[in-house]
């Protein structure tokens, strides 16, 4: 690997920093699924919507974790039985102990290994998921899910979570002195291992990201898991307006992610409401600033394309006539604009 310096900032003493958008790289570890334990909103979301679908049902849990958190819930609202599938082995192992704990083992099975790569024994009647990107489609949800569509689930399956979107919104962070938190480096080493070189990875931006607002939020994906719907696009070009709201200069877009866990009356998780740990916003920086008035509409495309391995999409975010931020799951450029030059040197 090549050899490389980046800029890092101590996030206790920044307003705002960056850490890696980690999720959609197997660089999960103790820390990051501590966060899941918490009791937030991602949490109470799910909770209710597992125990609402459960009773009776034989389900799937895919991805369920180091404590399979959901195939527990579900087990003790009443399901017949749950599959939990978890594809890192070390996790798979640590979700059956889990398992073992809560007393659980003759209703929850767990299986190591991809979902994709998996058979059940019987098809699911409730498929539960939480591989929701800091861009919603990141994880390979779309891929993921319509794989156990077609295989492990029944035609008329109950999905959770049933809509994931994601948000855009112009920002200013002109005034912000941008590094990358210094405690967020091993995931940053563990994301360029994963890809095998370093590259101009998604950043998520902490901090007071609300503030940085200048603009209208506009959803550039709404992704639903219905079984009376068609199955969500793999690829996908959408279109939208931004209207700016004040006196400012651009600096970029931040996209986050909004999960409805259920059909109706569900609590729709917001990432930028700052109730879970679980998501942050993903900052795409322009090249340079760009002055901007109230009153101005500025048209956004953003494209999602599978990427090679044939899970994890690629995108371009394109507003007005400024040149595309690109941003692949993996193989590409490194140091490419003065944004990531600043942030990494070699
Ligand atoms: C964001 S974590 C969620 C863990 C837990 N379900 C929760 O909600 O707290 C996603 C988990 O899914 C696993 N995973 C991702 N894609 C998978 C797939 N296709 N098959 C099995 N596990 C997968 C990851 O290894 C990770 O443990």
């Amino acid at each position: 690997m090549n050899k490389w310096a980046v800029r890092t900032a101590d996030a206790a003493g920044a307003p705002y920093v960056l850490f890696p958008s980690m999720g959609e790289y197997p660089a999960y570890d103790d820390r990051v699924y501590d966060a899941f334990d918490a009791a937030d909103d991602r949490h109470r979301a799910y909770r209710t919507a597992v125990r609402a679908a459960a009773p009776g049902k034989v389900m799937v849990d895919i991805g369920t974790g180091r404590d399979a958190l959901w195939a527990v819930e579900a087990a003790h609202a009443g399901a017949r039985h749950v599959y939990a599938i978890e594809a890192d082995p070390a996790t798979a192992d640590r979700a059956a102990e889990a398992v073992i704990a809560a007393g659980l083992d003759d209703r929850v099975t767990v299986l190591p290994g991809r979902s994709s790569e998996t058979i059940l024994p019987e098809r699911a009647e409730v498929c539960v998921s939480e591989i929701v990107g800091n861009i919603a489609s990141a994880e390979g949800a779309i891929a993921v899910l319509d794989d156990a569509r077609n295989r492990l689930c029944t035609p008329d399956c109950v999905w959770i979570p049933f809509r994931i979107q994601t948000w855009a919104a112009a920002v200013d962070l002109t005034g912000a002195d941008l590094a990358v938190a210094a405690e967020s480096l091993p995931y940053l080493h563990r994301v360029f291992e994963a890809t095998g070189a370093p590259f101009d990875l998604r950043l998520c931006l902490g901090g007071p990201a609300d503030d940085a607002i200048i603009s209208s939020a506009v959803p550039i994906e709404s992704i639903v898991f219905d079984a009376d719907r068609p199955p969500p696009a793999h690829d996908e070009r959408r279109t939208a307006e931004l209207r700016i709201g004040s006196l400012a200069r651009m600096s970029g877009i931040l996209l986050w992610t909004r999960v409805a866990t259920e059909v109706r009356g569900g609590r729709e998780v917001d990432a930028l409401a700052g109730g879970t740990r679980a998501w942050a916003p993903i900052y795409a920086p322009f090249p340079e600033p760009v002055p901007v008035t109230p009153g101005d509409h500025l048209p956004l495309t953003f494209t999602r394309h599978t990427s090679d391995d044939g899970i994890h999409p690629d995108y371009e975010l394109t507003v007005g006539d400024l040149p595309p931020w690109q941003s692949p799951h993996h193989n590409g450029p490194f140091r490419a604009t003065p944004f990531y030059r600043r942030l990494f040197s070699t």
